[in-house]
């Protein structure tokens, strides 16, 4: 996303893609459009109108029959004309208003609910604020397009590719001096975008930076101030702004200079312009009124090229930016349903993991050759020092990504063949860094099961021994939390997290580490709840202190990605083998806490 050409398309692949993006209001955008190019064309009618009038007043041409023969009529027609122009231009501000405010909004939704449903490779690599930025910028870009296009560019082009070259019926000399000032300027537009597109690039990636940056400071305050950084964050976000500047200002000095050019090249045209007609009229190759039908012609021309120039550099400016909206919409997820994916409905909740082969990156497997079978209702506990692939695994069941080789099975099903959202419906997840919304507890918790009564709440909350600290609290459930969660201790998030499982009430639940960051104490009485909580559930418990899963019915135990024993907790510590050595290193680092002893009787 942060290459350039990799994601560079070219100007006019991008504006069709961004005027393709209209298509759910497409009977809206055909009237406006027709209406713009009436308007487009009223314009060219005036200024031979009023040559037409010039001539008839100075005797060039003689009055004619008709009602169109005379003056009056002339004049007449203009006004009705002029008018007719006016309606429609209110027709098509009005509604070119709405329309570009609604697709805004469509844009918008659009995009977050791709980037919603992207890997987490996708967003591991991607920091939240840099794609925030991406999707408030792209989004007023493309406002900014549509816009332009209806009120300004549209008839702009058509004025300039159609009706210019009518032009030369009417009077080729002085129609060739017009045409020749267009392409004029149109190449040396041409040459200033040719010069400066990828330094704007440049630029555009730094103001991503920037947003990142300044993302990544704001989630991290108290980290900045407990460690004195606020100096070298802001330092830091100078730097960027100084780079920033420095690739900007390069850019702004061609701009500038074409606009300079635009001014003078006007001045120009309509002095030759001038000089054309005069020697013209002398020859008696054309009348006065046709030099000021021409003169018309030519200021408005100039006025459409300097509209299309506009657009042409607000569109260069905001290249970069939509691009990278592009790409991002163009990311497409590795993980998704495949084509006839059948919904697994309620799963009784069997596991097998058959020769599952996994690494986040080519050559560094995380997982080799992994294979289990756990029956349904089977509490299962999978150890092993860190690094050695344990959250991964959970990870592959839960399909953040699909196995490089091998595959895993629910109830005999490959999930790859199970639409994702039935899959996860049927899994619980407790994760060792619980994530909490800045909503209401209560909130937080029906984020498990939306329709959740009152009671259902409160139930889940005994269960993982929460009610308490939750009705303690001023507002009690409808407490606000903070981003993130803030405003409770990490046992707390951990508990609403166990709640929120628990009031999901999956047949399959895995949790990582999730009872890590209680105290002993704590955890000791959040054992039983779990206990409960486990009971006819195939259970994924992966778990610091060994001493909490004495009881689960099985225990796996890898290293380095292989699986290298299993049994129950007794049978592996008999064994004397991997196993018991990590009981053995845990005694002997953590020697027995009293608390837990006493809590536990
Ligand atoms: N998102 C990731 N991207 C790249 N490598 C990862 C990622 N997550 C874990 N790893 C690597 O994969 C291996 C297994 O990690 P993990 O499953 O988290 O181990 P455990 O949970 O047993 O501590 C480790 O070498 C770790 O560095
Ligand atoms: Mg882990």
């Amino acid at each position: 996303m942060s290459q350039p050409h990799a994601a560079a398309s070219s100007f006019l692949a991008l504006y069709l893609r961004v005027i393709g993006l209209l298509k759910p209001d497409r009977p809206v955008v055909v009237a406006v459009s027709l209406a713009n190019l009436l308007v487009a064309a009223i314009a060219f009618v005036e200024p031979m109108l009023f040559g037409r009038v010039v001539d008839l007043l100075t005797g060039a041409v003689p009055t004619g029959d008709g009602p169109l023969g005379g003056t009056a009529g002339i004049l007449l027609l203009w006004a009705i004309v002029g008018l007719g122009g006016i309606g429609l231009s209110i027709l098509v501000a009005w509604q070119a208003d709405r329309l570009a405010h609604r697709r805004r909004l469509g844009a918008f939704a659009a995009f977050f609910e791709h980037v919603l449903q992207l890997p987490p490779a996708f967003h591991d690599a991607t920091h939240s604020a840099r794609l925030l930025k991406i999707m408030l910028t792209g989004a007023d870009h493309l406002f900014a397009v549509w816009l332009g296009f209806f009120r300004e560019h549209l008839a702009s082009l058509v004025s300039l590719v159609v009706l210019l070259p009518l032009t030369l019926v009417l009077n080729w000399r002085l129609a060739l001096l017009l045409i020749a000032l267009v392409l004029l300027f149109a190449v040396v537009t041409g040459i200033v975008v040719h010069k400066t597109h990828t330094m704007q690039w440049e630029v555009e990636s730094h103001h991503s930076d920037l947003a990142q940056r300044a993302g990544d400071a704001l989630g991290n305050v108290v980290l900045i101030q407990s460690f004195v950084r606020l100096g070298a964050e802001v330092r830091a976000l100078q730097d960027i702004t100084r780079r920033l500047l420095g690739a900007q200002f390069p850019v702004l000095g061609w701009w500038a200079l074409l606009t300079v050019l635009t001014r003078a090249g006007s001045t120009v045209a309509t002095l030759a312009m001038f000089a054309l007609g005069a020697v013209l009229v002398r020859a008696n190759l054309t009348t006065v009124g046709e030099v000021v039908t021409f003169m018309g012609f030519a200021t408005l021309l100039i006025g459409k090229l300097e509209s299309v120039l506009g657009f042409a550099r607000a569109l260069f400016f905001q290249k970069p930016a939509l691009d990278e909206f592009f790409g991002v919409l163009d990311t497409v997820a590795a993980v998704r349903d495949r084509p006839g994916a059948v919904d697994l409905g309620v799963a009784r909740g069997a596991v097998r993991f058959e020769g599952v082969r996994f690494g986040y990156r080519p050559g560094k497997p995380a997982l080799h050759d992994l294979t289990l079978d756990v029956p349904a209702g089977t509490r299962v506990a999978i150890v092993g020092h860190s690094g050695s692939g344990k959250s991964t695994a959970l990870a592959l069941l839960l399909r953040l990504y699909d196995p490089d080789a091998g595959r895993i099975l629910i109830d005999g099903r490959d999930i790859r063949d199970v639409t994702l959202e039935s899959l996860r419906r049927n899994i619980g997840v407790v994760f060792q860094h619980s994530t909490l919304f800045q909503r209401s507890i209560a909130d937080n918790l029906r984020i498990g099961k939306p329709d959740a009564t009152d009671e259902e709440l409160e139930r889940a909350a005994r269960l993982a021994q929460a009610h308490e600290f939750i009705a303690a609290l001023p507002e009690g459930y409808a407490t606000l939390l903070g981003e993130r969660g803030a405003r409770l201790s990490g046992g707390e998030r951990q508990r609403l997290a166990i709640a929120r499982a628990i009031l999901k009430d999956p047949p399959i639940l895995l949790m990582d580490e999730a009872t890590s960051a209680l105290d002993a104490r704590t955890e000791a009485r959040l054992q039983e709840a779990l206990r409960a909580v486990m009971k006819g559930r195939t259970v994924f418990v992966i778990a610091h202190r060994l001493s909490t899963i004495r009881d689960v019915d099985l225990v796996l135990v890898l290293d380095q990605g292989r699986l290298v024993e299993q049994g129950t907790y007794d049978e592996l510590v008999a064994k004397g083998g991997a196993f018991a050595a990590l009981v053995r290193a845990q005694l002997f680092v953590e020697p027995p806490d009293p608390t837990v002893v006493a809590a536990t009787g």
